[in-house]
């Protein structure tokens, strides 16, 4: 019976001196306490675009980025790649090249228009005169989009002007969407043909007219 209540009260110093050492330490309210097992918490989780030390084969230490670099040439999903540069060349290229994904057609135009109001009507102005309140304070205000040597634009040549800016006019490449900037492109033809035709450049055949179906109202 003794030897019992001897244990009973050596568990309970034991126990008193351990809440002793564990409860008096400084009151952090940050502090986790004391951890015994501390792998279980702090698990060695790597942030995304950090560095770290591997050991490689042969004993040696090597610093790496935890995630991988992609594969030269890939694509975000959902993201459609315009490959002209923002140079002359490239310029050239997309105007010889580059063409709408999207169809020609009332509901897209429409989009292009109401974009259009958002993104530009300010400089170039409703009917695309140029004649924007801001644009009539640049020191170049734009010109028409029906100027002789602008009515015939490619819908190539359009999309990297939108994309990449020209002269006064800024990129908005971060401001739209691929998507967006093609019903655009859309609505800056529609401007220029309003009686519906729109001229279309294809790779092989010449320039040829094509009836432009989207019935949107002029103005606006
Ligand atoms: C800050 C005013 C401004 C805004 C906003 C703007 N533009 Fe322009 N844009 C200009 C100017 C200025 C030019 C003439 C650039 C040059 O040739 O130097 C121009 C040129 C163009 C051209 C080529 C025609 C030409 O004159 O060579 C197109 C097409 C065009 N803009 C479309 C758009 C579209 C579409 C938007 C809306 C997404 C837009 N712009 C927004 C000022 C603007």
């Amino acid at each position: 019976m003794k030897k019992i209540t001897n244990i009973i009260s050596l568990m309970a110093i034991v126990g008193s001196v351990a809440i002793a050492v564990t409860s008096c330490s400084k009151h952090d309210a940050n502090s986790p306490g004391v951890e015994y097992m501390p792998d279980m918490y702090r698990s060695p989780s790597l942030e995304t675009n950090s560095f770290s030390v591997i050991k490689n084969a042969d004993g040696s230490f090597d610093t790496v980025q935890t995630n991988r670099v992609p594969v030269a040439g890939t694509i975000a999903r959902g993201f459609l790649p315009f490959p002209y540069a923002g140079t002359p060349e490239g310029y050239e290229l997309a105007k010889q090249n580059a063409h709408n994904p999207l169809e020609r057609n009332e509901m897209n135009t429409k989009s292009g228009e109401e974009l259009y109001g958002k993104y530009c009507v300010h400089c170039h102005g409703a009917t695309g005169q140029g004649d924007g309140p801001v644009g009539g304070k640049l020191p170049g205000p734009p010109p028409p989009y029906t100027a002789p040597d602008k009515i015939n634009m490619t819908e190539g040549e359009l999309f990297h002007i939108i994309t990449y800016g020209k002269g006064l006019m800024g990129p908005h490449a971060s401001l739209l969407t691929q998507e967006e900037r093609w019903k655009l492109v859309l609505y800056v033809q529609h401007l220029q043909h309003p009686d519906g035709m729109a001229k279309v450049v294809t790779d092989s055949v010449p320039a040829k007219e094509v009836k432009v179906k989207a019935k949107v109202k002029k103005g606006k």
